[in-house]
């Protein structure tokens, strides 16, 4: 008999599996977070000229820290008041030096903590599409900026993956990828929640082609092993890497950058 689980249970037995595997591989992440890394670069090199209101400042979902510390690099003034660090995982936010050995974890499903009423700042880099409902939390997110806040996100987004989803259709089985956002969604929850968009592109990134086996070895290392689909039968698994075409695993990266206007008459 298949157990029914209510929307809450599956929430929660999903964010389970999402920290036991970052959890797990707390220690390779870095490592292995190329892409990762230099989106966090540029993330940081546009938050250099924002000017910030008054107001707290967090990073949401930040892992071990490389986009605060590449908004360290950009605007080192910050470095007496760095964002709160927001994460699940007890093991990367151990690695993270902002996070201070009283940092506790934090599902972002549940929402912001209410020490980000009124942010000035609120950074995001390759976390909103481990949430269960990114549109929402992303409108969420907007609605907790100051008047002249900034939002600065990042996240791979629908169109993703097409080697992996080529390789599950060709073998017929169940494509365990994580399921991701569309861009369009996301911008338009960003302007329903009545941010300005200063910035919305979308970056394609590639890792050449090699094998299905390896990429599946690559985002384990990352610790990006969740999935929202059971997992595959040994059997399914040789058909899947059987059918990997022999190309380029791509990732289609949205950057966004959008700001809740100013009180009239304010800069
Ligand atoms: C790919 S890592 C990105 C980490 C960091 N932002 C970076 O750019 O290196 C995804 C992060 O999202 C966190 N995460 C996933 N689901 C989360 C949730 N429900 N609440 C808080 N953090 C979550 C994970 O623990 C992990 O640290």
């Amino acid at each position: 008999m298949t157990a029914v689980l209510s929307a809450d249970e599956a929430s929660s037995a999903f964010s389970q599996r999402v920290l036991t595997g970052f959890g797990r591989q707390a220690a390779s992440y870095e490592p292995q977070a190329r892409l990762q890394q230099s989106v966090a670069w540029r993330l940081g090199r546009l938050c250099r000229d924002l000017p910030l209101p008054a107001g707290p400042s967090a990073d949401l979902g930040a892992g071990s820290g490389l986009l605060s510390r590449a908004l360290q690099v950009h605007r080192p003034e910050l470095a007496q008041a760095p964002p709160l660090q927001l994460d699940l995982c007890p093991e990367l936010l151990a690695r993270n030096p902002f996070a201070g050995p009283t940092a506790s974890p934090w599902d972002l499903n549940q929402g912001l903590p209410p020490a980000l009423s009124g942010a000035a700042l609120l950074l995001s880099s390759f976390a909103l599409q481990w949430l269960d409902d990114p549109a929402g939390q992303l409108a969420h997110w907007s609605g907790r900026l100051a008047p002249g806040g900034w939002l600065v996100l990042a996240l791979p987004v629908a169109g993703s993956f097409a080697a992996w989803q080529a390789a599950a259709s060709a073998a017929a089985v169940p494509c365990t990828a994580l399921p991701l956002p569309r861009a369009e969604a996301l911008l338009e929850a960003a302007t329903s929640a009545g941010l300005e968009l200063r910035h919305g592109q979308q970056l394609r990134f590639s890792r050449p082609h090699q094998g299905g086996l390896a990429t599946l070895r690559h985002l384990r290392l990352l610790g990006a092993t969740a999935s929202r689909q059971p997992p595959l039968a040994a059997g399914q698994l040789r058909r899947l890497l059987a059918h990997w075409p022999s190309a380029p695993l791509r990732w289609d990266v949205l950057l966004l950058l959008g700001r809740r206007p100013a009180a009239a008459g304010a800069p």
